[in-house]
């Protein structure tokens, strides 16, 4: 895996980025690796939907809570900084960044990470696997429904999506979120394999889902 995204991937990003002492989620923190890092400076969270992650997680003595990033089982405001690698191309994007933005305080930080279209055009071209080919085709099929009508296809056919500047930056808006860096990696075809987003939680009233709800 490594050797296959080296370059795409940037190991420790955003890792080292928040005040020591402050109060950080991770977001889909998976099997809990940046999760152990956060805590020696950090007062530091995970959450998950995967009972299998957070059970690991806990087995390892990580503070860790089970809940879906389109509805964060935290008060609104609580959080200095956030993390979230490679997750929202598994949510309802627009939800999950609404309330991503409605968890962190007013300059608040957030170090995210998600799937450009590269990522599934390697897949869908490189891959040897034919398999891995249609994982890509129906990811690209799927986020264009999705763009389209705010849902996802039916089945596994729905399971991925690829985020666009785009859509990031309309989402940021309605979440009262602001983009103040964007570290690049290496593109695919010129297409975004990782896009790395740095965001600041810059209004001090959390929109609410309904905002989202009212513009789809
Ligand atoms: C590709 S893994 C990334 C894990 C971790 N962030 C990392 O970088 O190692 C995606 C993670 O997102 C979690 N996930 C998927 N959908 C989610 C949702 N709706 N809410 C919260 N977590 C979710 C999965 O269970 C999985 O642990």
């Amino acid at each position: 895996m490594r050797d296959e995204w080296t370059g795409y991937l940037l190991e420790g990003y955003g890792s080292a980025e928040f005040r020591p002492g402050s109060r950080v989620l991770d977001v889909g923190c998976g099997r809990g690796e940046e999760l152990a890092r956060l805590e020696r400076s950090q007062v530091a969270v995970g959450m998950d939907v995967s009972h299998e992650s957070v059970a690991h997680c806990r087995s390892r003595g990580l503070k860790v809570l089970r809940g879906k990033a389109e509805a964060i089982p935290l008060r609104t405001g609580s959080m200095d900084g956030l993390f979230c690698k490679v997750v929202i191309p598994y949510t309802d994007e627009a939800r999950a960044l609404c309330e991503i933005g409605r968890v962190l305080k007013t300059g608040g930080t957030g170090h995210l990470c998600y799937h450009g279209v590269g990522y599934y055009l390697r897949y869908l071209l490189l891959d040897r696997s034919w398999k891995r080919r249609f994982y890509g085709l129906r990811s690209i099929l799927n986020t264009w429904f999705y763009a389209i009508t705010n849902r996802r296809l039916p089945w596994f056919w729905g399971d991925t999506i690829y985020q666009s500047r785009r859509r990031l930056a309309r989402h940021y808006g309605r979440s009262g979120l602001e983009l103040f860096k964007e570290t690049q990696a290496k593109s695919f075809l010129g297409f975004p394999v990782f896009i790395y987003h740095s965001i600041r939680r810059v209004r001090p009233d959390a929109d609410s889902l309904e905002l989202v709800e009212a513009a789809s």
